[in-house]
C-alpha cells in the first residue's frame, strides 16, 4: 500500500521540496500506530513531502516499496525493517542510486555500515535487561506458586525482528545469575494482541504453574490478560505480567493492577527522523547511531502519567 501523505511540499507548508520515502512495518500494535502518526505529523510540520507505505509485516512488501522509491528518485529513504536479515541487495541498489537510507526503530544485520546513513531507535537489549532486572529485584514477591521457583513464560515478538531477538537476549542476561528464575516456554505472538492471546491460551493449557509472563510488547501482554482471565485466573495476582512499550492501553492495565511493570519503548520518532532527513539532504554529518531516551513504569508511576499520555 503506497500513498503520499503528511508532507505537502513547498507550497502547503513552506517546505523545501525534500521527498522522503518511508516504508513502515505495518499496523500490528498500538506502538506502531503511534509511530506512524508521529512520522506523518512530523513530516507535515517540517514541510517534508512524505511518501508512506505499509508493508503489512512482510519483508517482500518493504523491498518492493524501497525499489519504488528508488525509481521515483526520492531524496531520502527511511524504513523500519520487519526482520533483521536480507536487506543488503536492496540497500546496495539505493547506494548505487545515491539515495541515502535512514533506519528507524529497528536495525538491519549487516557488516557494511556504508549501506545506511544513520540508525534512529531504541536499545532493545537494554529494554530486555530492564525487564529482567525488575523481576530479579521483585523475585521475593513473584513466586506466586510459592514453590521457591519462578516459572516464566515468554511471548516473543515477530520471529527474526530486532526487538524480538534483543529483548529476549537482554532479559536472559539479567536473570542469568538467578537459579530460581527459569523461562519454561517461549513462543512468538507476532507483536499482536490476538497472537499473545492464542499463545497464552496454549501455554495455560499445558502448564498450570505459570508465575510470570514476559511479553515483548504491551499488545501481546493485553492478549495474555484475556487468556488468563478466561482461564479463571487473576492477572497481576495469580500471574505477574511484564511488558515493553507503555502505550495507553498497556499503561491503563498497569494502573489497574493487571500488568506489573512496563519498560518504555518510545514510538515518537517523527521529529528526530525529519531532523535527520534534513541534515542528510544538506550533506551535514549525522551520528551513525541515535538512541531513543526511555524510562520504566511501576503501577503508581503509570497512574500518575496516564491522563497526559499521548498514545
Ligand atoms: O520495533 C518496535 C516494536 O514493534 C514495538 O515494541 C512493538 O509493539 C512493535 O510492533
Amino acid at each position: 500500500i503506497l500513498s503520499a501523505c503528511g508532507g505537502g511540499g513547498d507550497s502547503a507548508s513552506g517546505g523545501d521540496g525534500t521527498v522522503l520515502g518511508f516504508s513502515q512495518v505495518g499496523a500490528e500494535s498500538g506502538w506502531r500506530t503511534a509511530n506512524t502518526t508521529s512520522i506523518q505529523g512530523a513530516a507535515s510540520e517540517a514541510g517534508i513531502d512524505l511518501k508512506f507505505s505499509d508493508a503489512q509485516q512482510k519483508q517482500e512488501n518493504q523491498i518492493k516499496a524501497i525499489r519504488t522509491y528508488i525509481q521515483q528518485k526520492v531524496d531520502v529513504i527511511a524504513f523500519s525493517p520487519v526482520v533483521e536479515t536480507g536487506w543488503e541487495p536492496v540497500l546496495q541498489e539505493a547506494k548505487r542510486a545515491n539515495i541515502p537510507v535512514i533506519l528507524t526503530d529497528r536495525s538491519v544485520d549487516t557488516t557494511d555500515e556504508s549501506l545506511y546513513a544513520t540508525f534512529l531507535g531504541s536499545d532493545f537489549v537494554a529494554e530486555g535487561v530492564k525487564a529482567g532486572d525488575w523481576l530479579v529485584e521483585n523475585s521475593a514477591t513473584s513466586d506466586v506458586n510459592a514453590d521457591g521457583r519462578i516459572n516464566v513464560v515468554e511471548l516473543e515478538g515477530t520471529t527474526g525482528a530486532a526487538p524480538a531477538i534483543d529483548r529476549a537476549e537482554g532479559f536472559r542476561e539479567a536473570i542469568a545469575a538467578q537459579p530460581t528464575i527459569a523461562i519454561s516456554k517461549s513462543q512468538t505472538g507476532d507483536f499482536t494482541r490476538d497472537g499473545g492471546k492464542q499463545v497464552m491460551e496454549s501455554f495455560l493449557n499445558s502448564d498450570k504453574a505459570i508465575d510470570v509472563v514476559y511479553a515483548h510488547n504491551d499488545d501481546m501482554g493485553l492478549g495474555a490478560i484475556e487468556a488468563i482471565e478466561a482461564a479463571g485466573l487473576v492477572p497481576g495476582k495469580d500471574i505477574k505480567i511484564i511488558t515493553v512499550d507503555a502505550v495507553k492501553d498497556g499503561m491503563q492495565a498497569l494502573a489497574d493492577g493487571k500488568i506489573d511493570y512496563i519498560v518504555e519503548c518510545n514510538p515518537l520518532l517523527g521529529p528526530q527522523l525529519m531532523d535527520l532527513t534534513k541534515k542528510v539532504v544538506a550533506g551535514e554529518e549525522v551520528p551513525k547511531r541515535v538512541v531513543t531516551e526511555e524510562t520504566t513504569f511501576t503501577r503508581d508511576q503509570a497512574a500518575a502519567v496516564l491522563a497526559d499520555r499521548q498514545y
